[in-house]
């Protein structure tokens, strides 16, 4: 670490160590309305929420109260109605279809309730599937998809379609499918909601892991135990975040 040189640069100027980090999640004042008809159902109002780079934080919620809606801001598969979402530091409101989907294939890694894995698709194809957005040619995806399942001990499923695996296992292959890009940040939507206990634990204990080696996450659930796993807890209740 260098100390700054001079004193009419910023002081953060001198070096990026001495910079203010950059929050890797930054929303700010966002709304999302859904237009149903003449109805406008208002699922998430003006939050505003940060998330530094490193941290596990769950959003904590009843059924309705706009978790999913958030994190679907969060993850850029949609867009806020008003106020401003920015990744990495990046407000990502100027991008096209197209820009948002490079961010959110190069930026976030998805794990959902009910695991979204490509039927009649082996485990290795589903979990290679992400690299093909990113260019990557067929062999190394496969390799990559492949050893990243063997470390989530899959290696021996790696043929078997999402039919031909427990809930558990087919959870561990999306899990694999949100890491083989290696995203710096996980967004996990209710990912034990369908799992036994067991099962559960298992996928908590994984998203632990990857904590600990450095990724950030976002897990978003109902369930206050499972929340405890997570360093912050944010609460939200109809459509608002609370402290
Ligand atoms: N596409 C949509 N069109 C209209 N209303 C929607 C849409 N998606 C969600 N909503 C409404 O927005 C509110 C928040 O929904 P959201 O899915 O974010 O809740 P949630 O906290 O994820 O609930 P759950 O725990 O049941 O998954 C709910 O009242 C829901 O009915
Ligand atoms: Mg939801």
């Amino acid at each position: 670490m260098t100390a700054p040189a001079r004193g009419d640069e910023p002081w953060y100027g001198a070096g990026r160590d001495l910079a203010p980090a950059v929050p890797i999640v930054e929303i700010n004042r966002a709304s999302r309305v859904y237009r149903m008809g003449e109805v406008e159902v208002p699922a998430l109002v003006e939050a505003d929420l940060r998330v530094e780079e490193g941290e596990f934080v769950a959003v904590v919620g009843p059924s309705g109260s706009g978790k999913s809606t958030l994190m679907n801001l969060i993850g850029c598969l949609d867009r806020p109605t008003s106020g401003e979402v920015r990744l990495g530091g990046t407000s990502v409101a100027d991008l096209d279809d197209d820009g948002l989907a490079r961010v959110r294939s190069r930026f976030v890694g998805f794990i959902f309730q009910a695991y979204n894995l490509l039927p009649r698709t082996t485990a290795l194809e589903n979990v290679a599937a992400p690299l093909l957005y990113q260019g990557i040619g067929r062999g190394e995806r496969l390799a990559r998809a492949r050893a990243t399942l063997e470390r989530l001990g899959l290696g021996d499923r790696v043929g078997h379609q999402p039919s031909e695996l427990s809930g558990g296992q087919q959870q561990r292959v999306a899990v694999a499918r949100a890491l083989v890009t290696d995203p710096p940040l996980i967004l996990a939507d209710e990912p034990t909601g369908n799992l036994d206990s067991h099962s559960g634990a298992e996928v908590m204990a994984l998203l632990r892991e990857l904590h600990r080696s450095g990724r950030t996450i976002v897990l978003i659930t109902h369930d206050a135990d499972v929340a405890t796993t997570a360093t912050r807890q944010v609460h939200i209740r109809d459509g608002r975040l609370v402290a």
